[in-house]
């Protein structure tokens, strides 16, 4: 198994460590040994534990078993495609026949990340007698997690759910944390709650089957939280940018715990977004504003975070918060998971478009400001101009290097 290599390769590093004062040259571990596969998130309901490890998907049963929750029925949420991918592996560890999980689907897609689907599947777990004691288990990504979680908030007034993410995005963002919800027509994530997972269960090797350009975005939100939380991270991820992409299981299963624990440390501190968690907004509210100018089907979210972090960076850099040198290191990090797409959309219409950002409060603008590679803070007073000249900053370069 892959991750074994990580984990030798850090004990390795470290009994190599010198022995005698003589001996002064310490090795670069290349792997943080701190970094564990539990990572746990305290919230207000309670502290549940991330699990990230290759190859645990065949032994799910066990693992939910654990969590003491899984003695009534077990529910999963899937989407055709994921289950068609995985179920052999999914299923291998449960008793067959009418003890197994009971599969309900939902169709893949944003647009089904709706009200209408949480009402129908809820009369689909009535009808196969889901009770107060049964457990959901959301199995797929990042819109399988969120109307799951939400159907789990809210039926019969709540039941235990567990994520078991199959999308990096899924693995490393919105299966931790605990918002659930839908969209409207409307607007984005609309309605929603708060909903802890009892548990997740994050399988890197369920990556394997994911298309590349989903990768290649889910892994921006890792640069985001690198520049956000974590300069070594970042670091790190500049030399294994190459083995990321190619889809190598353990340095993804790497990045995977670093960025869970960097989000879990925000989420433990901030469970609700008053003050931290709005740092993970970095790079949203212009990324926001281009997913919405080209009405969610030109860019993937991460392929707009990219290009919103770039605009960040930018704006940082002009009012010499940033200094250039980081600046260039995030961009270049973040065009190592390109290409990114290309988009049409003016300025004016996208400083619009922020000013329409939920996220900010009345009528001061929130912004996360990047300060250097592994932190950034929240600021209220950037003006609609320095917007605006890092937002044409940014068409320009769509313009001249978007694929
Ligand atoms: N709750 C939160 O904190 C939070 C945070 C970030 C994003 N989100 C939400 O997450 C959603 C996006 O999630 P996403 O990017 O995972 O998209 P997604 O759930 O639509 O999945 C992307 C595609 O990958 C396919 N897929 C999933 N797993 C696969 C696998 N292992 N192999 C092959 N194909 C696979 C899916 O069928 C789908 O077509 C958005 O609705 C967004 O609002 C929520
Ligand atoms: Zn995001």
């Amino acid at each position: 198994m892959r991750l074994a290599r990580s984990e030798t390769e850090a004990r390795h590093a470290k009994s190599k460590l010198p022995r005698s004062p003589r001996k002064k040259t310490i090795p670069r571990l290349r792997y943080d040994t701190s970094i564990v596969s539990n990572i746990s998130v305290h919230t207000a309901g309670g502290t549940y534990v991330v699990r990230v490890e290759p190859d645990q998907l065949q032994n799910l049963s066990r693992h939910l078993r654990k969590t003491g929750l899984a003695k009534g029925k077990i529910f999963v949420v899937t989407t055709p495609e994921v289950w068609a991918l995985w179920h052999k592996r999914f299923l291998a560890s449960f008793p067959k026949g009418d003890d197994a999980p009971r599969v309900l689907f939902l169709p893949s897609g944003e647009r089904y990340k709706r009200l209408a689907s949480v009402e129908k599947l809820a009369d689909e777990l009535v009808q196969a007698s889901a009770r107060r004691d049964s457990l959901l288990v959301a199995f797929g990504g990042g819109v399988v997690g969120d109307l799951a979680g939400f159907l789990a908030a809210i039926y019969m007034r709540g039941i235990p759910c567990v994520q078991v993410p199959t999308t990096y995005l899924a693995q490393i963002d919105s299966s931790v944390g605990g918002k659930t919800g839908v969209n409207l027509r409307t607007g984005k994530n609309l309605i929603g709650s708060f909903h802890q997972p009892v548990t997740v269960l994050t399988d890197p090797t369920l990556l394997a089957t994911l298309p590349e350009r989903e990768l290649r975005a889910g892994i921006i939100e890792s640069i985001k939280a690198a520049v956000l939380g974590d300069a070594p991270f970042f670091t790190w991820l500049e030399k294994n940018a190459d083995a990321m992409r190619r889809g190598d299981v353990a340095s993804l299963t790497y990045a995977i715990r670093v960025s869970v624990r960097i989000k879990a440390r925000i989420v433990s501190a901030d469970e609700r977004e008053s003050g931290q968690r709005m740092l993970l907004n970095l790079g949203h509210t212009i990324g926001h504003a281009i997913e919405a100018a080209t009405q969610y089907r030109v860019l993937r979210h991460g392929e707009a975070i990219a290009w919103g972090m770039i605009a960040a960076v930018r704006l940082a850099a002009a009012r010499s918060a940033l200094t250039q040198r980081d600046a260039e290191r995030i961009e270049r990090l973040i065009h190592r998971f390109g290409p990114l797409p290309r988009f049409s959309a003016t300025a004016q219409h996208l400083l619009d478009l922020t000013d329409a950002d939920k996220k900010n409060r009345s009528r001061t603008r929130n912004f996360i400001l990047p300060v250097k590679i592994g932190k950034a803070i929240v600021v209220t007073n950037v003006t609609a101009e320095e917007m605006l000249v890092a937002i044409r900053s940014l068409l320009q370069t769509v313009r001249e290097m978007g694929a």
